[in-house]
């Protein structure tokens, strides 16, 4: 087994395609053992993990402690509502408090952008981005990549479309980076508000057509509309974005014929996704959920520096 060329994870921009396929093919090991009777390894006995949630998450949260568990780890999980954050205490002091009591590797989720970076100054565990604001979340942006080479036995040469808040979504923006890097064709695309300022530095075609953006595509992930944007006046009602960006059946037939529909979730079911696409034969949206536990395996064993194999 090789060795990451980083002892964190805190995002996929500028991480070297030899780290990246090193992931990919550690999580086949670590997807294999999720098909055994008793799905749990000693990979990371005596290793404590701090899942530290700043931000409510379902898959992910919930993701990586089951992973931790499979690797035998010790977790500890800090969720802000039960903690003296709410008497005011600081990140810094936070963490630095809970380091005292011993932990290796910590995965941090926050609405700030460059919160996990800031733990790598003040702590020396391994730090592992779960998403940090509009930035990235790298292991879904690996989840993804991982989902969809398993299908096709490749990246390289495949289309791929991210539809939704370009501005907004990290998770767009890790696929993005680990996708390209693989040599994957990207395509973005959005509602014109829904578009950073020189969107043309990701190196992507950009479009605010979705069939233009679909035709002759291999992949399309779509992601959540966060409704809030609404409010805040970025597209003019749920109605016309359904119209416009929406993935229904009907805008499939666009796609390649071995076409491959994606979601991170959580869905707005009927507003960027049908349920008959969400859970229609080519749809992975569970998939991703069940490679998502091998590829956070594959991330902690290869950052802990355990020398193990996953067997
Ligand atoms: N995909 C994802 O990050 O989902 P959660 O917010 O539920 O973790």
């Amino acid at each position: 087994m090789g060795k990451l060329s980083s002892r964190h994870l805190l995002g996929l921009e500028n991480v070297p395609k030899e780290d990246i396929s090193l992931i990919l093919e550690t999580s086949n090991s670590f997807r294999e053992v999720l098909e055994r009777q008793v799905k749990k390894v000693p990979t990371l006995r005596g290793i404590t993990v701090l899942n530290l949630f700043y931000e409510p998450s379902t898959r992910t949260r919930i993701s990586f402690e089951l992973a931790e568990k499979r690797l035998s780890a010790d977790t500890i999980n800090f969720s802000t509502s039960t903690s003296s954050v709410k008497k005011g205490e600081s990140l810094r002091d936070t963490v630095q408090n809970i380091e005292a009591m011993k932990i290796d590797m910590t995965v941090v989720r926050h609405s700030s952008s460059g919160a996990p970076y800031f733990l790598t100054q003040c702590m020396d565990s391994n730090i592992i981005n779960a998403g940090d604001g509009a930035h990235e979340h790298p292991t879904q942006g690996l989840l993804d990549m991982y989902t969809i080479w398993k299908k096709y036995g490749k990246l390289d040469g495949l289309r791929v479309v991210l539809v939704g808040d370009i501005k907004h979504s990290r998770v767009i923006r890790s696929n993005i980076w680990g996708l390209k890097t693989m040599g994957a064709s990207v395509a973005l695309c959005g509602p014109s508000t829904l578009l950073p300022a020189e969107v043309e530095k990701f190196g992507c075609d950009v479009y605010t057509n979705l069939d233009e953006a679909l035709d002759g595509a291999d992949v399309v992930n779509v992601m959540r509309i966060q409704l809030e944007r609404q409010q805040s006046g970025m597209f003019p009602s749920q109605r016309e974005y359904t119209n416009l960006f929406g993935i229904s059946k009907e805008r499939l037939k666009l796609l390649n014929k071995n076409y491959t529909v994606m979601h991170p979730g959580p869905m707005n079911r009927g507003v960027e996704i049908t349920s008959e696409v969400a859970d229609s034969d080519n749809s992975v949206i569970l998939d991703q959920v069940t490679n998502g536990q091998a590829v956070r395996m594959a991330v902690l064993y290869l950052l802990s520096g355990r020398k193990e194999d996953a067997e």
